[in-house]
């Protein structure tokens, strides 16, 4: 194997080492794994998730000397919407937006001179991260881990490359969802991707904020056994919009509940508070695994550097040999 490297727009535009981003995973990528994928070359993005601004400085602090950026789920924030100026005063390597409109954030970004990223599931949702002038945007197919939509990665990535060469060819554009190894990465870059943005992969890694247990059932599971439902977010009362759903492990609570949303949120607390203090003990069969169908590409756990590194390193010597 080469240890090549690849250059694209992404690498270009953004000053990384490799095209790859760490996708700013809920209470998985914490500044420990941020900075590693920063120190490999990549983007580290911490997942600021639904907006805990405790959690977040904290990671921004742990992330250290690491140029890092934050991602946001877009309807949380509007929910605190302050959350961003406080963020921007990190000074951000780049701010990723996904799940809602970004149109009403977009001019804070740009004004703070930070990158912006839209995750997009749709080619009507990439219109509106082309209106707001995002420099990347982040087709997310929905084999992805965690939350997401109904389009697929292998036809969603190359029709938002020919809106994006079309009406702006100056935005980068990213695939995301079930790129987990260099054959997924290349393929992404044949699709008219300039990067990748990963998560499940860089979800098993030495340095993601994870349980013990979820990490060996993310190992032991091949990619047959996810399931996209919204029933985890029924049981923590997560108020996401009905078009997304997540993304996690097929277990017991999802074998219960999965096509009984309305029983479900008739259960009573005793059923969400078993989730929840599941969730608390890392219990993967009490609460859910996040992770997409990439986990049947995974068999161990691994620094994320060595994973950013081997991506990148394979998906090179795939297309040299073209
Ligand atoms: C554990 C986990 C948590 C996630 N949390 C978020 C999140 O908070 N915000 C977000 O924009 N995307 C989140 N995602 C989705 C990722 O941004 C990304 O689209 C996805 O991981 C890509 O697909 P892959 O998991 O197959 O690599 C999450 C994904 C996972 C696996």
């Amino acid at each position: 194997m080469t240890a090549a490297r690849l250059t694209t727009r992404l690498t270009e535009r953004l000053g990384l080492v490799h095209p790859v981003i760490l996708a700013p995973m809920a209470f998985a990528a914490g500044g420990r794994l941020a900075a590693a994928v920063a120190r490999a070359g990549g983007l580290g993005l911490i997942g600021g998730g639904y907006g805990h601004r405790r959690w977040i400085d904290a990671q921004f602090d742990e992330a250290a000397e690491a140029d890092v950026g934050c991602g946001f789920i877009t309807w949380a924030l509007e929910r605190a919407p302050d959350l961003l100026e406080h963020v921007l005063a990190r000074r951000p390597r780049a701010i990723m937006l996904s799940f809602g409109d970004p149109r009403p954030f977009a001019p804070r970004v740009h004004a703070a001179g930070v990158p912006l990223l839209c995750q997009v599931q749709t080619r009507a949702d990439a219109e509106l991260a082309i209106e707001a002038g995002a420099q990347v945007i982040v087709a997310q197919g929905a084999e992805a881990g965690g939350h997401g939509d109904r389009r697929a990665t292998l036809t969603l990535v190359p029709e938002i490359a020919d809106l994006l060469a079309a009406r702006s060819p100056e935005t980068l554009l990213c695939a995301a969802g079930g790129i987990a190894d260099g054959r997924g990465m290349a393929a992404a870059l044949v699709l008219g991707a300039d990067g990748v943005l990963v998560g499940t992969r860089l979800w098993a890694t030495a340095e993601a904020d994870v349980a013990e247990p979820m990490h060996a059932a993310g190992l032991a599971a091949d990619g047959d056994a996810t399931i996209r439902t919204r029933v985890p977010d029924l049981a923590r009362h997560f108020d996401w919009p009905e078009r997304f759903t997540a993304r996690v492990l097929r277990n017991r609570f999802t074998d219960r509940w999965h096509g009984r949303e309305a029983e479900l949120g008739r259960a009573g607390e005793a059923v969400d508070r078993e989730w929840r203090e599941g969730w608390i003990a890392g219990d993967p069969e009490r609460a859910n695994t996040f992770v997409g169908e990439a986990v049947g590409l995974i068999h161990t756990i691994e620094p994320a550097g060595a994973v950013v590194e081997r991506m990148t390193a394979e998906a090179a010597a795939l297309l040299a040999g073209r």
